[in-house]
């Protein structure tokens, strides 16, 4: 009996001494688990690193002091607006102290444009020549030989006279004056691609009539009118003068439908500051259907703006 009692005593020895070492393997394998996790974790990963990124930040400072000192002047606008540019920033801080009254977006934006410079001074030869987004303006230009590709013809039931505008906008313009025909607008092109050697001539009679200030509100020196480009058109409505656009209710059909070809209304008193031309309710640039739906859609008042916004590289 005893000696069966103490068999029985080491076989439960046995078992509790088998069991526990089951239980410290298992409990060895889940921590080696665990830890295994925690290391291929990439959040875990990244949280490393973005800790050490940090105390790099704080080591090293993103500004020079002399940096710091005029961002702090335009409240740190390079880090909101991602047309901000380094070379230009002691001309927003000038621009900005004569103009208080603006944003620093708009401060930055204007600089950008060149507004802080007068009218035909700093002028560049425009990149994106023979594409819909090329800007012509009082700073940029082109050169007398250039003459764009692929001039065509307007479709004679909607032009005054013989004229032209690039393949695209030639073909968007008639498709648009198609469509206002038929709901009851006429929409005629009465200037359009003007040579290098026509807007000289015609700049010098206006000049030679109203004196170069005057002239420099209404017409552009050559090289610098969008007419050179084939993207610009001039129009009436077959009843009254051009300038008389303003007036017609084919102007509010423009207003309303002229972005779903692809035109803009390129000068208005809301932009007169950055182009330097007067109201002209019957100029309209081709800028495509996507620009000219963007800038309705997002209020850009001038083709200007846009392109510092969007385009400018
Ligand atoms: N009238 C516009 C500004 C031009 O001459 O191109
Ligand atoms: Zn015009």
């Amino acid at each position: 009996m005893k000696k069966r009692n103490k068999r029985r005593k080491r076989l439960y020895r046995l078992i509790r001494l088998f069991l526990t070492l089951i239980f410290i393997i298992l409990l060895i394998y889940l921590v080696y688990l665990g830890i295994k996790s925690f290391i291929k974790n990439p959040e875990n990963t990244n949280k490393e690193n973005n800790k050490t990124e940090e105390k790099n930040q704080i080591e090293e400072p993103k500004y020079t002091k002399e940096e710091d000192e005029k961002l702090k002047k335009l409240d740190y606008i390079n880090e909101k607006v991602n047309y901000f540019k380094w070379e230009n920033i002691d001309r927003y801080i000038s621009y900005k102290e004569k103009n208080q009254d603006l944003s620093n977006e708009k401060i930055v934006l204007y600089v950008n444009i060149g507004i802080d410079n007068d009218f035909y001074t700093n002028i560049t030869s425009s990149p994106n020549q023979n594409t819909n987004t090329i800007l012509l303006n009082k700073y940029y230009a082109v050169d007398s030989s250039f003459v764009p590709k692929n001039l065509k013809d307007i479709d004679p039931k909607y032009r005054g006279k013989y004229l032209q505008m690039t393949e695209e906008a030639a073909n968007a313009f008639n498709s648009m004056a198609k469509d206002a025909k038929e709901q009851g607008y006429t929409i005629r092109a009465v200037s359009t691609y003007r040579s290098y050697s026509y807007q000289d001539g015609l700049y010098n009679r206006y000049v030679a009539s109203d004196g170069k200030t005057k002239a420099d509100t209404y017409s552009a020196r050559p090289g610098h009118s969008e007419h050179h480009t084939g993207l610009a058109v001039d129009v009436d409505n077959a009843n009254l003068s051009y300038t008389s656009f303003g007036k017609t209710k084919e102007f509010n059909w423009m207003k309303e439908n002229a972005y779903k070809y692809g035109f803009i209304l390129r000068y208005t008193e809301e932009n007169e500051f950055i182009t330097g031309y007067k109201n002209e309710p019957w100029h309209y640039r081709y800028v495509g259907v996507e620009i000219a739906t963007k800038m309705k859609n997002e209020n850009i008042n001038s083709f200007e703006e846009y392109y510092f916004m969007y385009l400018d590289k």
